[in-house]
C-alpha cells in the first residue's frame, strides 16, 4: 500500500526520509555492526548517539549554556506533576494559564502541590481564545506561570511569548517545539513530548535554566529530578535508547529542511492555505478566534453533523487518515506538523473542495 496522508495529532507522521534511513541502518549502524536497539547506552556508539542529539537540539533551537537538556520518561503527562515538584523550591503557589484540555490538565496535576492561582482562564470562551495578557492576575510570590504554547485539542496557540514580568515562564511546547523560532532564553523551563514535531512516543524533552534547579521536593524520586538527571547525562537508568536515535535523525532531518526558521515559512504557509479554503466554504467552519489560531492543529466542523461519518469514511478511503476531532470537541481536526508536506494539505484542500460540492 503507498504511504498515506496521516493528520493525527501524535503520535503523528515523521519525515519519509527518517524512516527510510532508520530502515537502513536497522541492521548495522555506522558500521558498528548492529541495530541501535541492541546497543548498550553506557557503550561508545551509543554516546556518539547521545552526545549529537542534544548538540543538533541546542544548535537548532539557540539553546544558552546556562540550560540544561535533559531527555526523560514520563511523557509531557509526568512533567505535568515534576515541574511543582522540582521547581516550587519551598514555595507554596504556582501561576498557570488555562487555554485548553491540556492546561487545565496541567493545572490540575499542580494542585496536588500548591496553591493554583488561575492568572487567566479562557473556559467560558469554550477554548476559542486567549485571554488578553494586560487582564491575567499575576502573583509575584509565586515560584512560575505556567502556559501551553500549543493546545493540540481545541486548536489555540500562543503567538508571542508572554510577558509575564519576573514570575519564570514554564511553557508546555508538546504540539509546537521546533514550528516556530523561539528565544528560549525567554523560558525558565520547556517541556515537550517527542511525539509531535519530534519523533515517535517515549521521550519528553525538558530544557531548564540552571538557577532554577537546587531545592527539589524530597519526596521527588530520582529518576524525575533535574538535577540528578543532569549529572547522569539523563542516563541515571536505561533511557529509551531507540528513541533518542530516531528523534536525533528527526533533527538532522530538520537542518537539512534550513532549520526552525526555513520549516517556519513552510508551516506558516501550510497553515495559512488550509484555513483559507476553510474560511472560504459554507460547508467548513473553524472556531477560534483567528488571532490565536494553531498552525499545527486545524480543528474544524461540518455545518451538517450527520455528514461526519460520510465525511471521514470518503477522507480514509482517498488516503487522509487520523482526521476525526478529540472526541472531547467533535468535528474534524487536520494536524499539520514538521512532517506534514504542502501536497498533503493541498491534497486535503481539494478533498474537501470535492466532498462539499457533492454534499
Ligand atoms: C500540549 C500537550 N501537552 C501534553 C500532552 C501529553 O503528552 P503525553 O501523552 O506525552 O503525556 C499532549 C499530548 O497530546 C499535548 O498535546
Amino acid at each position: 500500500m503507498a504511504r498515506v496522508y496521516n493528520f493525527s495529532a501524535g503520535p503523528s507522521a515523521l519525515p519519509e526520509a527518517v524512516l527510510k534511513q532508520a530502515s537502513a541502518e536497522m541492521l548495522d549502524w555506522r558500521g558498528s555492526g548492529m541495530s541501535v536497539m541492541e546497543m548498550s547506552h553506557r557503550g561508545k556508539h551509543f554516546s556518539t548517539i547521545a552526545t549529537e542529539l542534544e548538540a543538533d537540539l541546542r544548535a537548532l533551537m539557540g539553546i544558552p549554556d546556562n540550560y540544561k537538556v535533559l531527555f526523560l520518561q514520563g511523557g509531557a503527562t509526568g512533567q505535568f506533576s515534576f515541574i511543582p515538584l522540582n521547581l516550587l523550591q519551598g514555595k507554596t503557589k504556582a501561576c498557570y494559564v488555562n487555554t485548553g484540555a491540556w492546561s487545565v490538565k496541567a493545572s490540575g496535576d499542580a494542585a496536588k502541590y500548591c496553591e493554583v492561582i488561575l492568572s487567566a482562564n479562557s473556559e467560558s470562551s469554550k477554548f476559542t481564545t486567549i485571554p488578553d495578557l494586560n487582564a491575567w492576575q499575576l502573583d509575584s510570590e509565586a515560584a512560575y506561570l505556567h502556559y501551553t504554547a500549543n493546545e493540540t485539542i481545541h486548536g489555540v496557540e500562543f503567538q508571542e511569548v508572554p510577558n509575564v514580568g519576573g514570575l519564570p515562564l514554564i511553557c508546555d511546547m508538546s504540539s509546537n517545539i521546533l514550528s516556530r523560532q523561539i528565544d528560549v532564553s525567554k523560558f525558565g523551563l520547556i517541556y515537550a513530548g517527542t511525539q509531535k514535531n519530534m519523533g515517535p512516543a517515549g521521550v519528553t524533552v525538558v530544557i531548564v535554566r540552571e538557577d532554577l534547579l537546587g531545592k527539589a521536593d524530597p519526596s521527588l524520586p530520582d529518576v524525575f529530578n533535574y538535577v540528578v538527571q543532569a549529572k547522569n547525562d539523563s542516563m541515571l537508568n536505561t533511557p529509551a535508547t531507540y528513541n533518542w536515535y530516531l528523534v536525533g535523525l528527526v533533527l538532522k532531518w530538520l537542518q537539512g529542511e534550513g532549520g526552525i526558521a526555513a520549516i517556519e515559512q513552510k508551516n506558516i504557509h501550510k497553515a495559512t492555505t488550509l484555513y483559507k479554503a476553510i474560511d472560504s466554504s459554507s460547508l467548513y467552519t473553524n472556531p477560534v478566534n483567528v488571532n490565536y489560531r494553531s498552525r499545527m492543529n486545524i480543528p474544524f466542523v461540518l455545518k451538517d453533523a450527520e455528514l461526519d461519518k460520510v465525511f471521514l469514511q470518503d477522507a480514509e478511503k482517498q488516503g487522509f487518515m487520523e482526521l476525526k476531532g478529540h472526541r472531547s470537541v467533535g468535528g474534524m481536526r487536520a494536524s499539520i506538523y514538521n512532517a506534514m508536506p504542502i501536497e498533503g494539505v493541498q491534497a486535503l484542500i481539494d478533498f474537501m473542495a470535492e466532498f462539499e460540492r457533492t454534499h
